[in-house]
């Protein structure tokens, strides 16, 4: 018994020894395992408790019991300080290197340029509306006087959504079967025209009304150097008292300066448009023009709000008069920064990108 008791102080010692020393996590492992493991040394000595006698075995159980204790504190211990130092930078920190910066993100091209628009509109307190992507044929056509005969209708055109009856597998439904009008991505920002005019009659508001509305629009367009699928335009709607064409041509000339330099000349050509009489299609030109090889470039479509548009949301046409125009984002982008390929504002190369 003696010599059992003997034994437990100086293994608990080495123990605790080797712990401490131990220089990695690793090597801990292996020490704990040689000692408290279940061929470890210590452990050796717990198993010889059982033959010990009756009377042996309570002094000697509490002796062990508080070594192991001992053993474990140390190794948690010793665990802490390795995993510590671990988790530590292995060299020295140069603290004069330069420090990490991260590149500051910027806005796209477009963005860019719909927020100087937006930013010239303004000043001339326009306010900038919103409308849906997803859009139901009477907001994108009917409602603007654009028949279902239109080419503007065509099918192939834009995108239709299949409706609930396509889904089911029944008859089709382009016209909007069962009450409820088809659903497509909105071809031109105008149908917010309709919508905001809508919306001021309900809530009793009469004109005026000044608002552009900037957004995404949808064609059935192969992708070209000129043409894409999805791109963006400005909308512009002014409605009020004894509102003028000549209205229109200041402020599409005001904006236009602002955008592109004073040098910055705009025509009208007379056009058509099925919601407004008489409509226009705007060129524009200046020294950037000039220097691509051309008089003028065709920049947007214009023209004076239709009397059935108006009847179409129930303003009075005898009371009101209003223009509207509509022209692509992209155009004058590529114009602005000299870039001769719309898909290139869409492929997100960070290297085209970080150029603005
Ligand atoms: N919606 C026309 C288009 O997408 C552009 C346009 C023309 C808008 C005449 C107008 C307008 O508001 O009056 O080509």
């Amino acid at each position: 018994m003696a010599g059992f008791l003997d034994q437990i102080e100086p293994l608990k010692q080495t123990a605790l020894a080797e712990l401490k020393a131990a220089p990695d996590l690793a090597a801990l492992e292996q020490t704990k395992g040689a000692w408290i493991g279940p061929n470890g040394r210590f452990t050796a000595l717990m198993k010889q408790l059982g033959t010990l006698s009756k009377e042996e075995k309570p002094a000697a159980g509490k002796l062990i019991n508080v070594a192991k204790v001992g053993l474990e504190a140390a190794l948690a211990e010793r665990r802490g300080e390795l995993e510590l130092k671990a988790a530590l930078p292995k060299e020295p920190t140069d603290f004069t290197l330069p420090g990490r910066r991260r590149a500051p993100g910027r806005l796209h091209p477009l963005t860019q340029t719909t927020e100087d628009i937006v930013r010239s509109f303004r000043k001339i307190g326009f306010v900038v509306a919103d409308g849906p992507e997803i859009e139901d044929e009477y907001h994108c056509f009917d409602a603007l006087n654009t028949p279902a005969d239109h080419p503007a209708r065509d099918m192939q055109d834009t995108f239709y959504l299949a409706s609930e009856a396509d889904r089911a597998g029944q008859a089709s439904r382009l016209s909007g079967a069962g009450g409820t009008p088809a659903l497509l991505l909105r071809t031109h920002t105008s149908s917010v025209q309709i919508r905001v005019m809508e919306q001021m009659k309900r809530a009793g508001k009469e004109p005026p009304v000044r608002i552009i509305v900037p957004g995404r629009v949808y064609r059935r367009d192969n992708a070209d150097a000129t043409h894409n699928p999805t791109f963006q335009q400005i909308e512009g709607l002014y409605v009020d008292k004894n509102v003028t064409v000549g209205d229109l041509k200041g402020t599409v000339e005001f904006v236009f300066r602002e955008l592109m330099g004073s040098d910055v000349k705009i025509r009208f050509r007379p056009h058509y448009f099925s919601y407004t009489e008489p409509s226009f299609e705007i060129d524009f030109t200046n020294a950037l023009v000039k220097k691509m090889g051309k008089d003028w470039l065709e920049i947007a479509g214009c023209g004076m709000v239709h009397p059935q548009v108006f009847e179409n949301v129930g303003y009075d046409p005898e009371t009101w008069t209003g223009w509207a125009f509509g022209f692509g984002i992209e155009r004058i982008a590529m114009l602005r920064y000299g870039i001769n390929d719309i898909r290139l504002f869409y492929e997100n190369d960070v290297r085209f990108l970080q150029q603005f």
